[in-house]
């Protein structure tokens, strides 16, 4: 893979323009090339983060194919729902078209293997028809990090860190709550043509360091290497970067 780009930001308003203008110029990018925008939001801190896109020169959002890096296995109006954060902070003041942004089905809380399954049918009702790939390639994943080094729901000692064949897998045993989670696999977050990372404050600075210093220690967020031509990207602050010394 191609050596990780690493932004540092001194404030928060710096951080959140020029995340917004990194995934204007990916969508031009992709809509150039091939008249649409594939990107899969992660939950946590990040819908909020991306607020700089509202108003922003050059966002066509009727270009928009969004999926989701994880989702809880939850009702799309509960609070815990990451669905529901994208909501509120941006889908509910912009124009993608409703179908464009894909849920998961409701109808399978019950089930969170048969949610999984019928989530990656979504992916490859987007995806496989255009792409021969095995694995799905979005144009932009955006992806959190939590103290422990997780990302997406890929948790520290998880058997899913091994999953080489799934797009997406369902856990019952995530440590950060709610515990039933669906998410996307290695194989896809890998074969992404861009993956951004976005990791802010103090409460990041010692996984940040073991993540961008040590990645020996194979932290989940550590098994983020996009394949050739992918690239990795990592937006951080100041204040989680301060034990950082990469490059
Ligand atoms: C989730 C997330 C998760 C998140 C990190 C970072 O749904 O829980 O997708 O992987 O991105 O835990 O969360 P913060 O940005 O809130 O620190």
């Amino acid at each position: 893979p191609n050596p990780s780009i690493l932004n540092v930001f001194d404030d928060s308003p710096t951080l959140v323009s020029s995340l917004a203008d990194f995934v204007v110029k990916a969508q031009k990018e992709a809509v150039d090339k091939k008249g649409r925008f594939t990107i899969a939001l992660s939950g946590g801190s990040l819908p909020k983060t991306l607020g700089g896109l509202i108003g922003h020169e050059g966002v066509k959002w009727d270009k928009w194919h969004v999926f989701y890096v994880d989702e809880r296995v939850v009702p799309l109006d509960h609070p815990d729902s990451n669905h529901l954060a994208c909501q509120a902070a941006l889908f509910s003041k912009v124009a993608i078209p409703p179908a464009q942004i894909h849920t998961i089905n409701v109808e399978l809380l019950e089930d969170p293997d048969e949610l999984a399954d019928e989530y990656e049918k979504q992916l490859i009702q987007e995806f496989a028809s255009r792409d021969s790939a095995r694995f799905p390639v979005f144009d932009l994943i955006l992806l959190g990090m939590g103290p422990d080094g997780h990302t997406a729901s890929l948790f520290p000692g998880h058997e899913l860190l091994q999953e080489a064949d799934r797009w997406v897998a369902s856990i019952d045993d995530s440590p950060k709550p709610p515990p039933k989670r669906i998410t996307l696999t290695y194989p896809v977050i890998n074969h992404a043509a861009r993956v951004a990372f976005v990791a802010t404050g103090e409460g990041k600075q010692d996984v940040l360091k073991d993540v961008l210093d040590h990645p020996e220690l194979a932290l989940p967020a550590s098994r983020v290497k996009p394949n050739f031509p992918g690239q990795l990207y990592w937006f951080v602050d100041s204040a989680a970067a301060v034990k950082v010394t990469y490059p």
